[in-house]
C-alpha cells in the first residue's frame, strides 16, 4: 500500500473505531464535513451533498461529498461531486444548492479563490453523479457600492417566469444581508439590491439573538401555518409569510441560526420577528430545507463538534448531520422542527425503565440505559414544578449532562448542562438555555441520543447538541420530577445503526 492508502485507511479506521462516532445520523466516510448543500429530491431518491475534507479532519481544500436515500435513514455514497479545480474554486468548493434547470442538474455554488468566494455554477449529469464546473464564475464581483464583510451561499428558485438568487452577505456598520439577483438563464445575473439588512449594533458573542454582521446560507421560502401547511420557492405576489433563515456569523464565528418571518414585496422582505431555529446554537449550524416529493419542508444541518483539534485529529473525523427534520409554523406563527416520521423505523428494541427513587427519596423517577435511544415523554408541570433528565450518565454521575424543563413565573424554561459531561479536557462543556413558547401545562418531550450527539425536542422547539461523554458505562438516562410536576407515557427504544459498510473516502 502506498503511504497516501495507507494514511487513508488509517483514517478510515480510526473514524470507525471511535465510539463517539454517531450509528444513526450521517456522516462523512471519514475527514471533515460541515454544511449541508444541494438538498432535494429528484424521482423519489433524496440528495445529500455536503461540505467535504477527504484528506483529513479539519477544514481545507473543501470538496462536495454526496449521498443518496430512499427513506432519509439510510446512504449510499456516490463519487465526490465537486473538487477545487484550477479555476474559480481552486481553494474550495464552499456552500451552494442543486437546482432543476429545465431537466438538466445544476449546482449553484461558491468557488473559493484568492481568500474570497465569488458564485460559480456546475451541471450534472442525469443521475447526478457526475459534474462540469464552469471556469469562470456566474457573477465576477461582490456588489462594488457596499463595504461588505463577506460574500457567499446561495438560495435560487424560480419567480415570476425567471431565476432568483440570494447570497449571503454582510453590509459593514450595517448588519447581515443578503443580496438579491435575476437572472433569465442561471449565467448571467443582474444585482436587485439587498433583500433586506440586519442591525448588528455592537459584537454580542454571547447573545444567542444576535443577528452578527454577516449571514452565511440563506434560505428563503414561504409558508402557511398550521401542522400541514403548505411550503413553497418565494413568491413577490403571494400574501404567504416568508422565512428567512441564517446562519450568524462574526469575524470566524459561526455563532448560531436564526429564521426571521416576515413578508416579501417581490424586490424586499420586511421583518415581523426574528427566532432562534435552535436552542443549541454553533452545533445545529449552517441549516438547508427543501421541499419534498411529498409537500413537506425538510432541513438539515451541520452538527458541529465541541472538542479540540488534537482530539478530533485522532478520532479521524469530524461533523455530522442533525437528523433530517420537518419544518411547520404554528398557529401562532412559530417555526417549529421535528425528526422525519421515517425516524421511528430504525426502532428496535424497547428499553425498559427500572422505577428509582428521586433525589429527594421519593418514589417517581425512571432510569433506562442507552447511548442510540429514540426517547419521548409528557411533562405535565403545575407552578415551580421541574423535570430532570440526566443523559449518558455513568452510575456514579461523574460524567452526566444534564436537561431541566422547569416552569417559572414567566413560562417554561429549559436547560441543558454540560458541566459535567465529560471528564476529558478541551471540550465545550458550556450550557445552552431557551424558552419555550405557549401556555399549556403539558409539553411533549423527544430525545434522540447517538453517542456523542444529543437532540431534544420540546413542544416543537430544538435543542441540539455534542457531548464526549469517556466512560463505557455513561449510557444511564434517568428521569425524576421535582415539585408540582408529572412524567406520563415514558416510552424509549434502542435505534439500529444506519452506516454504510465499507465506505471510502473517495467513492
Ligand atoms: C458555513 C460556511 C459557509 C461556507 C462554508 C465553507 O459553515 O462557512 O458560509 O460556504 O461553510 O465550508
Amino acid at each position: 500500500m502506498n503511504p497516501a492508502a495507507a494514511q487513508a485507511a488509517n483514517m478510515i479506521e480510526a473514524a470507525h473505531e471511535d465510539p463517539l462516532r454517531p450509528a444513526y445520523h450521517f456522516t462523512a466516510p471519514a475527514g471533515w464535513l460541515n454544511d449541508p448543500n444541494g438538498v432535494g429530491q429528484v424521482d423519489g431518491t433524496y440528495h445529500l451533498f455536503y461540505q467535504y475534507n477527504p484528506d483529513g479532519p479539519f477544514h481545507d481544500r473543501i470538496h462536495w461529498g454526496h449521498a443518496v436515500s430512499e427513506d432519509l435513514l439510510h446512504w449510499r455514497d456516490r463519487p465526490i461531486a465537486l473538487a477545487p479545480s484550477t479555476g474559480a474554486d481552486r481553494e474550495g468548493c464552499w456552500s451552494g444548492v442543486l437546482v432543476d434547470d429545465d431537466g438538466t442538474p445544476t449546482i449553484i455554488y461558491s468557488g473559493r479563490a484568492d481568500g474570497r468566494e465569488l458564485p460559480c455554477l456546475a451541471t450534472g449529469s442525469a443521475d447526478l453523479d457526475e459534474w462540469t464546473p464552469r471556469a469562470e464564475p456566474i457573477i465576477d464581483a461582490p456588489p462594488a457600492n457596499h463595504e461588505i464583510t463577506a460574500f457567499r451561499d446561495h438560495c435560487v428558485w424560480r419567480e415570476a417566469g425567471r431565476w432568483r438568487q440570494l447570497v449571503g452577505s454582510g453590509i459593514a456598520g450595517a448588519g447581515g444581508t443578503a443580496f438579491l439577483y435575476e437572472s433569465q438563464d442561471l449565467r448571467s445575473w443582474t444585482e436587485l439590491g439587498t433583500l433586506v439588512v440586519g442591525e448588528a449594533g455592537d459584537e454580542r458573542l454571547d447573545d444567542p439573538d444576535w443577528t452578527g454582521t454577516m449571514w452565511e446560507c440563506v434560505d428563503f421560502f414561504r409558508m402557511s401555518r398550521g401542522a400541514d401547511g403548505a411550503t413553497a420557492s418565494p413568491d413577490g405576489t403571494s400574501d404567504d409569510e416568508h422565512l428567512l433563515i441564517f446562519s450568524a456569523w462574526h469575524e470566524g464565528h459561526t455563532l448560531h441560526p436564526l429564521v426571521a418571518i416576515g413578508s416579501y414585496d417581490g424586490r424586499r422582505f420586511a421583518i415581523d420577528r426574528v427566532q432562534r431555529l435552535d436552542l443549541g446554537g454553533r452545533h445545529a449550524y449552517a441549516p438547508q430545507s427543501f421541499r419534498d416529493e411529498s409537500g413537506r419542508r425538510i432541513m438539515w444541518s451541520w452538527m458541529q463538534e465541541g472538542r479540540d483539534d488534537a482530539a478530533t485529529d485522532r478520532a479521524g473525523w469530524s461533523g455530522a448531520m442533525a437528523m433530517p427534520r420537518r419544518l411547520w409554523l404554528d398557529e401562532n406563527g412559530y417555526l417549529c422542527n421535528t425528526p422525519v416520521q421515517e425516524l421511528t423505523g430504525l426502532r428496535t428494541a424497547r428499553l425498559r425503565p427500572t422505577e428509582r427513587n428521586t433525589t429527594g427519596g421519593e418514589p417517581g423517577g425512571l432510569e433506562f440505559a442507552g447511548t442510540c435511544v429514540d426517547m419521548e415523554f409528557t411533562a405535565v408541570l403545575g407552578a415551580g414544578g421541574a423535570v430532570e433528565v440526566e443523559l449518558f450518565a455513568t452510575p456514579d454521575g461523574a460524567e452526566r449532562t444534564v436537561l431541566q424543563l422547569r416552569r417559572d413565573a414567566v413560562g417554561l424554561g429549559v436547560r441543558l448542562d454540560r458541566s459535567d459531561s465529560t471528564l476529558a479536557a478541551g471540550c465545550d462543556t458550556s450550557s445552552h438555555t431557551g424558552r419555550i413558547p405557549g401556555p399549556g401545562q403539558r409539553s411533549n418531550v423527544r430525545l434522540l441520543l447517538d453517542r456523542s450527539s444529543l437532540e431534544v425536542f420540546i413542544n416543537g422547539v430544538a435543542l441540539t447538541t455534542r457531548v464526549y461523554p469517556t466512560r463505557p458505562d455513561a449510557d444511564r438516562i434517568r428521569v425524576t420530577v421535582h415539585g408540582e410536576a408529572r412524567i406520563e407515557s415514558a416510552s424509549a427504544w434502542e435505534l439500529s445503526g444506519t452506516e454504510e459498510t465499507g465506505r471510502a473516502l473517495r467513492p
